[in-house]
């Protein structure tokens, strides 16, 4: 067995109706609390019993929702001078991994000076402002990750602020936060938390400690991410919910792979939404990367429920990569021939980004700028 290290300090905190703690646990953490979140998030009422909880508690917050999909540096540093103008002791993030990842890189702004671009190389002096997540999809596992992704204005690639300092106090996981969310959303970040999973599962940095997060995250998601899109199940909101948080502490501690060399640079360039990005090539990224890696791809095919009787490890493998085709297409997740934003003039920049991401080298088969590009076209052409 290969050395590995496994850290996990943040507690977690899961139960139905778990928001309204967020004020018990930030009284813990200092008299000032600043509320994180988005706008389209406050006019859900989500966030009416975490209000209501540092009312009752008479303790002192301020709110900042001035945050967007895949988190851009300039925002997060307007926010972080906000911050420190306000006199905080500890955030409280609610939301998906943009809310999170923003609200991490504003706390490691806080406490260590500088821009985001300052701490892109894993050194951090000081941890981050003391932080609970509060996730509202099921897919960011942000809450209990050592990350935060952070769109370069200045590259337009993504930078990550990494390091044991970039972790969560408390990641309070509340499965009713699901019942509300809009079903697409629903689909593309159960499927974000599935290419978590597979990755962390695949990827040459995996230990024994993610294998079994991630096999049980890869189990719960295959029994119960239909079900939650299609027929609210109550139960099946539960089983996401930990998923996606199991799947996070997994690649935490082992990597993501190729998917997300992948989806970064689309994130980073075009904008596009983390999950329905990692949803889309989540298959196709899968199917090319069977030959470094079969046995473990058999086994996510036997963790996701593919009948595998009778089938060789990597038959297995590719009936797992043709049932999560199928799961990404039953779920309406978009395919890369249908965003507009594509140009194909854009792929060559997008393969040596993709190409030069360190999860790239984790990936079971290393794939090369040329394998990228040809990857891109291959998929802009399909269908079309
Ligand atoms: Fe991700």
């Amino acid at each position: 067995m290969e050395p590995f290290d496994f850290y996990m300090p943040t507690k977690i905190i899961f139960e139905r109706g778990a928001v309204k703690r967020a004020a018990e646990e930030a009284e813990k953490l200092g008299a000032k609390t600043l509320i994180v979140t988005d706008k389209p998030m406050l006019s859900t009422g989500l966030l009416d019993p975490i209000f209501e909880g540092f009312k009752e508690k008479e303790m002192d917050y301020v709110l900042w929702s001035d945050i967007v999909p895949n988190p851009r540096d300039v925002d997060i540093e307007r926010g972080a001078v906000f911050a420190k103008e306000q006199g905080i002791d500890s955030m409280v993030a609610v939301g998906g991994g943009s809310a999170i990842d923003t609200a991490k890189a504003m706390g490691a702004i806080l406490e260590n000076g500088g821009k985001c671009e300052d701490w892109r190389e894993g050194n951090l002096k000081h941890p981050i402002t003391p932080l609970i997540c509060i996730p509202t999809t099921c897919g960011t596992g942000s809450e209990v990750t050592h990350e935060s992704i952070v769109n370069n204005t200045t590259t337009m690639e993504k930078d990550c602020i990494w390091g044991d300092e970039v972790s969560a106090k408390v990641a309070i996981l509340d499965p009713d936060v699901l019942i509300n969310l809009p079903k697409k959303l629903l689909a593309s970040t159960g499927m974000d938390a599935l290419t978590h999973a597979v990755e962390a599962y695949v990827c040459k940095a995996a230990n024994p400690f993610t294998d079994a997060l991630a096999e049980t995250a890869i189990r719960l998601i295959g029994k119960s991410l239909t079900k939650a899109v299609e027929e609210n199940s109550e139960e099946a909101y539960v089983n996401m919910m930990a998923a996606s948080c199991m799947a996070g502490a997994a690649f935490g501690n082992s990597d993501v792979a190729s998917v997300h060399s992948i989806s970064e640079a689309l994130g980073g360039y075009y904008d596009i939404p983390h999950g329905t990005a990692n949803a889309m090539m989540l298959a196709e990224v899968s199917r090319l990367s069977v030959p470094g890696a079969p046995e473990k791809y058999a086994d996510v095919a036997k963790f996701l429920g593919v009948d595998i009787k009778g089938l060789s490890a990597e038959e297995a493998a590719y009936a797992g990569v043709d049932y999560m085709e199928k799961l990404a297409g039953r779920l309406n997740i978009p395919r890369f021939c249908e965003l507009d934003v594509v140009d194909p003039k854009d792929f060559k920049r997008l393969a040596h980004t993709a190409a030069n991401a360190e999860e790239t080298f984790d990936n079971p088969v290393i794939f090369t700028e040329e394998d990228f590009a040809a990857l891109f076209e291959r998929l802009y052409n399909k269908n079309k």
